[in-house]
């Protein structure tokens, strides 16, 4: 029998340097191409995503931020409308440092909203720290995922992606185990699991103000995410508690007045990547009928 309507997917993300919303519209076309009925939106601001039909798959994109989904985009996600009934194919991009079990964690955020996981992936792609004259890190340094996700690494995401549409299309789905999302590397996941973010998010030098330059335009207020940058007494002042490190403000500001010391984050990042294997882009998904197989 045809189907009475197409398949419909809400391709949701949280991306600050466009590496997520990226791969949300290679997502989004790769679904409308297969006559999908495809809606792609950010969901980092919470009145963008206030009315939302239950579509039969969410996907659901952020990036990692300290070895997880960034806090904000948890809580954001938190606050979405519930998606009981629908399928979800959940990704994380990450620097090339270390995604550990990010895309298991959206993937539980995403099963806590009413929804069956069906898959996911770890996309490696330019790490968003900044390099001194104002560049993504990741958009200089191959070691800092130049060129990612290169084809092999876009087919890889697509094709696991492709593989949940198509058994979606087939009809019900069987089971997935999220595990599968996990990092292959326990021992440092489970090492990550017990330090808080605070621990790691301080190595991070804050964002400083340098006063003569800052023309108090307030656009670092409008970008920070966490609501760290406030506006008192005539004065911009960064909360080191709520900070969360991600430097939006620092790219922000016309004045280039928003200031932090790069050099030394990219030492540090350096340090950590000499301890890590050479990173990859990850994806494991439900296994689909093959393509012209009766649905
Ligand atoms: C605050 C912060 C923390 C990050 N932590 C990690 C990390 O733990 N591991 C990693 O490999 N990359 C890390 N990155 C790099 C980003 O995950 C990566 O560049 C991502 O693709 C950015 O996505 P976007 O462009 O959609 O914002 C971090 C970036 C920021 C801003």
């Amino acid at each position: 029998m045809p189907r009475q309507r197409p398949l419909e997917a809400l391709v949701l993300h949280y991306s600050q340097t466009g590496n997520t919303a990226k791969l949300a519209e290679a997502a989004g076309q790769a679904l409308s191409d297969r006559g999908w009925k495809t809606r792609i939106m950010s969901f980092r601001s919470p009145e963008e995503t206030r009315s939302l039909n239950t579509p039969d798959l969410l996907v659901l994109g952020t990036p990692t931020h300290f070895w997880k989904p960034p806090v904000m985009a948890v809580s954001r996600i938190r606050a979405l409308p519930r998606f009981v009934g629908s399928y979800a194919f959940v990704y994380t991009t990450y620097g090339g440092v270390f995604a550990s079990d990010s895309a298991l964690v959206l993937a539980r955020e995403a099963e806590a909203l009413g929804a069956r996981v069906l898959g996911g992936a770890s996309v490696y792609c330019p790490h968003n720290f900044m390099t001194g004259d104002g560049r993504r890190l990741g958009d200089v340094y191959p070691e800092f995922g130049l060129d990612q996700p290169n084809p092999e690494a876009m087919a890889d995401f697509l094709g696991a992606l492709e593989s949940v549409a198509r058994t979606l299309e087939a009809g019900p789905a069987g089971g997935f185990d999220l595990a599968r999302l996990g990092s292959s590397r326990k021992m440092l996941s489970f090492l990550d699991s017990l330090v808080p973010l605070s621990v790691k998010r301080d190595f991070l030098p804050l964002p400083r103000v340098d006063a003569e330059a800052c023309k108090q335009c307030r656009m670092c207020l409008s970008v920070c995410d966490t609501g760290a940058v406030r506006f008192v007494r005539e004065e911009i002042v960064t909360n080191a508690g709520t900070c969360m490190r991600c430097y939006q403000c620092v790219r922000a500001c016309p004045q280039g007045a928003r200031v932090t010391d790069w050099a030394k984050i990219e030492k540090l990042l350096r340090g950590v990547k000499k301890l890590m294997s050479p990173p990859v882009t990850r994806t494991a998904a439900v296994d689909a009928p093959t393509e012209g197989s009766e649905p």
